[in-house]
């Protein structure tokens, strides 16, 4: 869309540019009358915005004559003003399609600009603000702000709860195949979180993590239902098969967005181990992504302290013990200072889960 600004305010010149240049039209600016004929003798305006306010010729004269003239007719004209003693009247009867008065909402104006070029324009009257005052244009600016932020944040909540609803969609398609696991990924999540807040609080702020802890296992979906649910251990080759699930999970979640980042690697590394001896890829020691580090801590914690079909739970000593043997070894240090640190808060948890 094109649009043609003529008033002789280089400051509302500059504001209405700034507005409209960030939704993609393009704006010619003329500051007299006789530079807006030439402008819009060389090239149509899909859309004029024309202050009735200009030397020389006013604003509302050139309304007429633009309106008068059959080739330039049908070319929508909003007529801008800051006089107080015009009435849309006037402008209606120079032939304006709307009328908005300053200062104006730069929104209003966009919304009214896009229904004209859109052949949808029909005289619009609009009430005069009722402040006038010199910071008054400013202030309409701030308002406009303020309503497109609260528009951003409440798109925003949209999008978490949508993403919320797919990552939970995803872990009940595991559930379905493999029983038990979504409580699992409950609780996991749940422990993990905590630990996150103790180790790095600041990871938490990326809520693809969140969405890691609960999806670590997705990539179970794509192992057979006989290795899944085999009672008995695993032969060599079902292992191999069965240490497939975080490349598989890793292949099936790397082009979701909202899992880009930490959340990913959770699902890909959350079997990796401190000292270089887990899977996939044998990562070692800080090259283990973080939250993949954070959640194997709390991974192992679900695993001993809940029943499994072929076993019931350990006690919680006997966690502790399992976790504090293997610092430095299956686990970072530093993350089990931290399990040493929430003991109390993840009991509290294990207890309301529990229950
Ligand atoms: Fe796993």
């Amino acid at each position: 869309m094109r649009l043609l600004v003529v008033d002789d305010d280089p400051g509302l010149l500059e504001l209405i540019r700034t507005t409209f240049e960030d939704v993609e039209v393009e704006v010619d600016e003329a500051s007299t009358s006789a530079s807006a004929r030439q402008l819009v003798a060389a090239r149509a305006p899909d859309v004029i915005v024309l202050d009735v306010r200009l030397a020389a010729e006013s604003g509302l004269d050139l309304c007429k004559a633009l309106k008068s003239d059959p080739r330039t007719a049908s070319i929508p004209i909003v007529l801008l003003s800051g006089l107080v003693d015009l009435v849309p009247g006037d402008a209606a009867e120079a032939g304006a399609d709307a009328f908005l008065p300053k200062p104006f909402s730069p929104l209003q104006l966009l919304g009214l600009v896009e229904r004209l070029a859109g052949g949808l324009g029909s005289y619009t009257l609009t009430e005069a603000p009722l402040d006038r005052s010199d910071n008054a244009q400013l202030m309409m600016y701030a308002r406009d702000l303020r309503r497109i932020v609260e528009l951003e944040r409440a798109q925003r909540r949209l999008l978490q709860e949508a993403y919320g609803a797919t990552v939970g969609a995803l872990a009940d398609a595991l559930e379905a195949k493999d029983v038990g696991t979504r409580a699992h990924s409950n609780r996991v999540q749940r422990y993990a979180l905590d630990l996150t807040s103790a180790v790095e609080p600041a990871l938490g702020d990326d809520v693809s993590v969140e969405y890691g802890f609960v999806l670590h296992d997705v990539g179970k979906i794509g192992i057979s239902d006989r290795i899944l649910q085999k009672p008995g251990a695993l032969t060599p080759e079902e292992r191999r098969v069965m240490e497939a699930h975080p490349t598989l999970g890793h292949e099936m979640l790397r082009d979701v967005a909202f899992l880009s980042g930490e959340g990913l690697s959770v699902v890909r590394h959350h079997h990796e181990r401190w000292d270089g001896s887990g899977y996939p890829d044998q990562l070692k020691g800080t090259d283990i992504p973080l939250a993949a580090r954070i959640f194997a801590v709390a991974d192992t914690l679900d695993a001993m302290t809940s029943d499994r079909p072929y076993r019931l739970a350990r006690s919680w000593g006997e966690a502790r013990r399992e976790i504090f043997s293997q610092s430095g070894k299956q686990f970072d240090p530093r993350v089990v200072a931290a399990f040493c640190e929430r003991e109390p808060q993840l009991r509290t948890i294990h207890r309301l889960v529990a229950a």
